[in-house]
């Protein structure tokens, strides 16, 4: 037996974590974002988390590719890309996982990031390398570090050695059980993103809708988070805030009629911008 809370997420969970900026402050004042994937084909996806990231707030965001990266975004500038295994992991923030495929030199970014104390947000093929690798999830259930999971069913399912129908079927027991095994700040996401905390509190998040069904809106919600977390978040007020923002921009994008059918994923990030200087 242990106590349980089970609550809507809603600004007033998390809104006063975004204080106003102080008129001193400057970009180390919000923190690094450390990003790494972009595996070979999928670099769009650590493009995409970085610059919601950067619309997102956070001081400065460095990309990790594991293919070759490019000079720079010619959409984002502002983004810092570099070869994964530059990367530096002692300061800031890491968002592991977007495009980040399941090579070997995935998987020994993903060790540093583990064994670093950093927080970290943790996404989808670094749950799937977690799901794979005893001794990776041994080192996460060790680390010193926050960490933020943002699985959708599947890769919970595989996290949780289930399938997605037992997933989707009980979503607020998988959030908190998966949780609870990772000791680890779970966003299981999908309509009505449950977000749980090791201890058992949970929250549903109402925001969102279908515009959302279209790649790389979860690649999105991982930079916000780590843009959230740098910004000196907890690891549940972050996922609680970033998934609430996610969900509010998509819907603003729907009702200005950007969406529901068509809406793209990079389009999120002004929107998001929006949301948050507007909490
Ligand atoms: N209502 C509300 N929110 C939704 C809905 C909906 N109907 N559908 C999707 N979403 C939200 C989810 O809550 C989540 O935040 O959109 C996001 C989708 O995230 P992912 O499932 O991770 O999708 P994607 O960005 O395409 O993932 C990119 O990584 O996870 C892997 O296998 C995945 O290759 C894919 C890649
Ligand atoms: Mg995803």
């Amino acid at each position: 037996f242990f106590p349980v809370r089970l609550v809507l997420n809603q600004p007033p969970l998390f809104a006063e974590a975004l204080r106003p900026r102080p008129h001193y402050s400057h970009k180390g004042s919000h923190g690094d974002v450390r990003l790494v994937g972009g595996a070979r084909g999928m670099g769009g996806a650590l493009m995409l988390a970085g610059r919601a990231a950067l619309h997102a707030g956070a001081g400065r965001v460095f990309a990790g590719f594991l293919d070759a990266p490019p000079a720079y975004d010619d959409r984002q500038p502002e983004l810092m890309c570099r070869r994964a295994e530059e990367m530096d992991f002692s300061s800031g923030v890491a968002v592991i996982g977007p495009g980040l495929g399941t090579s070997v030199a995935a998987a020994e970014s993903l060790r540093r990031v583990l064994r670093s104390t950093m927080p970290a947000v943790l996404d989808a093929d670094a749950l799937n390398l977690i799901a794979t690798d005893p001794q990776l999830r041994a080192v996460l259930r060790e680390r010193q570090g926050e960490a933020l999971l943002t699985p959708h069913p599947l890769e919970a399912a595989r996290l949780l050695g289930t399938d997605t129908a037992a997933v989707q079927g009980d979503r607020i027991a998988a959030a908190r059980r998966l949780a609870g095994e990772c000791n680890a700040v779970v966003i299981l996401k999908g309509s009505g993103s449950v977000i749980a905390s090791p201890d058992g509190e949970a929250a549903i998040n109402p925001t969102g809708n279908p515009a959302l069904a279209t790649g790389g809106t979860g690649d999105v919600l991982a930079g916000l988070a780590g843009a959230l977390l740098a910004q000196g978040l907890t690891s549940m007020q972050a996922a609680l805030a970033a998934t609430w923002v996610h969900g509010t921009a998509a819907d603003e994008l729907v009702a200005e009629g950007v969406g529901p059918v068509g809406l793209t994923a990079g389009e999120l990030a002004p929107a998001i911008r929006r949301a948050i200087n507007r909490l």
